[in-house]
């Protein structure tokens, strides 16, 4: 059994040159197969908005939708470093609101750290956190939370301005504490220039090779979500298809008459009957 990553293997990992892998579970089924996997990192994202409950997007998420979905992965992966993500308006209000929520994710789910997403203008938050005694895993690039704001889900760091600017993020969220950035639908060579600039490692997801960790949506990797598929996603597995499969068999044999057969039933003579 894999030996459970902490905060500092984060680095360790950078600066050893070892890449891992980081994917989402947002409940105790799923966690316990990416306990079982060699996946080094679960996120217990926002994402469960649209990918568990149907959203259009993530903003609708609240604090006690993920308290409710982190506290089972938590228990479903006892080997696996385990991320609690702060859903919309959870933390953009005041340094305040941010230590009282992200107090509130630690103490009730036993996660291992938090994630916000934000730049410069977010970074006032990640200090207070971090100076509260809490790890922060950043997330810049595409924000999915406020990405009605940069015109949808797109790709962010196309023109060299942008470049510069996410670079400037990368920087000043390094300089508030955290200890990893996840970098979200970025050009591979912006995202190189990136980790080069920065000592923390990046955690790409639809920003190319030049990072210390891939990142997805588990559901997306194994080919159970439908609706929406980003280009950066390849699927490893087609798990909806053999879920169908499955499930129509059944139908089928229970149609035909050959489910239950007697291997799944309760053979035992009862007197009388
Ligand atoms: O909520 C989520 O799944 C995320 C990933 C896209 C990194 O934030």
């Amino acid at each position: 059994m894999k030996k459970k990553m902490t905060v500092l293997d984060f680095q360790k990992y950078k600066d050893e040159g070892k890449k891992f892998t980081y994917v989402t579970a947002y409940d105790y089924t799923t966690a316990s197969i990416v306990n079982d996997s060699e996946s080094e990192v679960i996120l217990v994202g926002d994402s469960l908005g649209m990918v568990m409950l149907g959203y259009s997007e993530t903003a609708g998420v609240t604090m006690d939708d993920m308290v409710h979905h982190i506290k089972p992965v938590v228990k479903g992966a006892p080997n696996t470093f385990v991320v609690g993500d702060m859903p919309f308006g959870s933390y953009n209000v005041s340094c305040e609101q941010a230590i009282m929520n992200a107090n509130r994710l630690m103490k009730e789910t036993g996660c291992d750290c938090i994630k916000l997403e934000g730049g410069v203008e977010m970074a006032d938050k990640i200090g207070a956190i971090v100076k509260a005694g809490i790890p922060v895993m950043g997330h810049i690039g595409l924000t999915p939370q406020t990405s009605s704001q940069l015109g949808g889900f797109r790709i962010q760091g196309g023109t060299p301005e942008s470049a510069a600017q996410l670079i400037e993020d990368a920087k000043v969220i390094e300089k508030a504490g955290a200890f990893s950035m996840v970098v979200e639908c970025v050009p591979s060579c912006v995202t190189k220039a990136l980790s080069k600039a920065i000592k923390v490692p990046v955690l790409g997801i639809g920003a190319g090779p030049y990072v210390d960790c891939q990142v997805l949506v588990t559901q997306d990797l194994l080919g159970m979500y439908r609706d929406f598929k980003p280009k950066f996603v390849k699927r490893f597995a087609q798990i909806r298809k053999s879920m169908v499969e499955g499930l129509n068999q059944f139908h089928k044999e229970t149609l035909d008459g050959t489910f239950p057969s007697p291997e799944y039933s309760f053979n035992a003579k009862v007197e009388g009957y």
